[in-house]
């Protein structure tokens, strides 16, 4: 098996090597990135060898043996295991992801793993999502309406009006596809990036809210919506399988439709 090495230039140390306890024939190294950013220490990558005979077939199978039988100091956040709350996003052998629904089988040779790009990190795989939290909040996800309340309390919609819905509502804001986008990583103060802007778009396209106006008024401005340049990226890596940068093109083209 290649020995993991890191570009001669890298301030990424060689970290720590965890021989696996369990001694199988079916070892595998996960190379797994570690900072504690107050430490004052620069960055390091740990190699942990784990028999994948007493491992479970996930990634993050994987990174929670190390942590109850290996080294409890591994920080990663999960929650689900089973791709609905976003939480384990990471970079698994070079493309963002969710770790609980890669297989290891599904990378040849070492496993390299990174947290989210471009993205303060708080601890080891833990990135910083407080601004990528804001700007989702910043552009109000929910139900906005100004007529007044039907007398059955419920604003109906059609089947059709459903169906418009569908590629968007199931968007877990894991943020794979906003740290894979070159434009968000040079202007993420400002670009609002490609889940937020799927966010964006699924409340513009319900049937059921009433202001469209506002909220393209809200987006039309050089950085928050144009400084996506349909790199593609982000639908590339959504584990999901979503399409933001469709939903970006549909924002685009309803500001251009009420300029007409
Ligand atoms: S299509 Fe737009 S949002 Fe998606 S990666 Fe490219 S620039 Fe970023
Ligand atoms: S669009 Fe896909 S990659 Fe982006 S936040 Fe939503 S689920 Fe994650
Ligand atoms: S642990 Fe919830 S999506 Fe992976």
């Amino acid at each position: 098996m290649a020995e993991f090495t890191l570009p001669a230039n890298s301030k990424i140390g060689k970290g720590k090597t965890w021989p696996t306890k369990d001694g199988g024939k079916k070892v595998k190294k996960f190379n797994v990135y570690r900072w504690t950013p107050d430490s004052g220490e620069n960055p390091t990558v740990d190699t942990y060898e784990i028999d994948l005979e007493a491992c479970g077939p996930m990634v993050l199978d994987a990174l929670i043996k190390i942590k109850n039988e290996v080294d409890q100091t591994l920080t990663f956040r999960r929650s689900c295991r089973e791709g609905i709350c976003g939480s384990c996003a990471m970079n698994i052998d070079g493309t963002n992801t969710l770790a609980c629904t890669k297989f290891i089988d599904e990378v040849d040779g070492d496993v390299n793993i990174y947290p989210l790009p471009h993205m303060a990190v708080i601890k080891d795989l833990v990135p910083d999502l407080n601004r990528a939290y804001a700007q989702l909040s910043a552009i109000e996800p929910w139900l906005k309406t100004a007529s007044p309340t039907p007398p059955d309390k419920e604003r109906v919609q059609t089947p059709e009006d459903r169906r418009q819905l569908d590629g968007l509502y199931e968007c877990i804001l894991c943020f794979c596809c906003q740290t894979s986008c070159p434009s968000y990583w040079w202007n993420g103060e400002r670009y609002l990036g490609p889940a937020i802007l799927l966010q964006a778009y699924r409340w513009l396209a319900d049937s059921r809210d009433e202001m469209t106006g506002e909220r393209l008024d809200a987006l039309e401005d050089p950085f928050r919506l144009y400084r996506c340049h349909t790199i593609m990226n982000c639908s590339k890596t959504c584990p999901k399988g979503l399409n933001p940068a469709k939903a970006i093109a549909e924002i685009k083209k309803m500001m251009l439709a009420r300029q007409a």
